[in-house]
């Protein structure tokens, strides 16, 4: 029987070529998105929601955490605290919510992968962007403590955190913001969504096996650690 997977953001950019790229593997996967066209409308910050959903579906042997939102472009004091809330609603409490509801059931099979994906601002911070640095530093956190917490149960957890990647994400970031983030990769270009995809579906396959709580860079060379 093939593996289940559930992707959130699936409607979108890394999700979407990610969910694409996990069937071409074989898995049969549910994408879930608040927007856009995805398998079930969801939204990843109602926790109860997330629970009841998950748990009718399921079970899941795979999650990928890739809902986001960039949140404001502006200094860390002009950021409405109503704006931030919402940066670390679905950015840190939405793959908390799915983990949760998912980890369980993974736990009782001895088999899962958890892939979330953070960013490189969540290690270096880029200027302007404070509420989704701070939320991607999170996220790096929670796949650490819970990667640590299932060692030893078959369930892999781990974070991807891209550089600037070609999605709809970046059509709402403002000109110069992009321009400082590409300036900083090596390579001297955007990455493409199918990259990110590829590095992904390692990570939820068996033929990851000896990685967990591990954070993988995919930034064109940007990334010093
Ligand atoms: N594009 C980049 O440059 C880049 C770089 C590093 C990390 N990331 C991360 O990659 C992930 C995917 O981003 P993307 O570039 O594909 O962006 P995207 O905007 O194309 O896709 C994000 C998807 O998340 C969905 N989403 C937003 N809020 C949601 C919610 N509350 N519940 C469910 N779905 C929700 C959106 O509707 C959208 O379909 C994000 O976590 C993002 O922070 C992106």
């Amino acid at each position: 029987m093939s593996r289940k997977a559930l992707v959130t953001g699936g409607a979108s950019g890394i999700g979407a070529v990610t969910a694409d790229r996990l069937r071409a593997d074989g898995l049969d996967v549910l994408t879930a998105d608040v927007a856009g066209a995805a398998d079930i409308e969801l939204d990843v910050t109602e926790s109860q929601l997330v629970d009841d959903t998950l748990r009718e579906l399921g079970p899941f042997d795979v999650l990928v955490n890739s809902a986001g939102v960039v949140g404001p472009n502006a200094p860390l004091w002009e950021v409405p605290a109503k704006e931030w809330s919402r940066v670390m609603a679905v950015n840190v409490d939405g793959p908390v919510n799915t983990c949760r509801a998912v980890v369980p059931g993974m736990i009782d099979r001895g088999w899962g992968r958890i892939v979330n994906v953070a960013s490189i601002a969540g290690k270096e911070g880029n200027p302007n962007l404070s509420a989704y640095s701070a939320s991607k530093a999170a996220v790096i956190g929670l796949t650490k403590s819970l990667g640590k917490e299932l060692a030893a149960s078959g369930v892999l957890v781990n974070a991807v955190a891209p550089a600037v990647i070609a999605t709809p994400m970046n059509a709402s970031t403002a000109p110069e913001t992009l321009e400082y983030m590409i300036a900083r990769i090596p390579m001297g270009r955007l990455g493409q969504p199918d990259e990110v995809a590829e590095l992904i579906a390692w990570l939820c396959s068996d033929r990851c096996s000896f990685s967990t709580g591990a954070v993988y860079d995919i930034s064109g060379g940007r990334a010093t650690y």
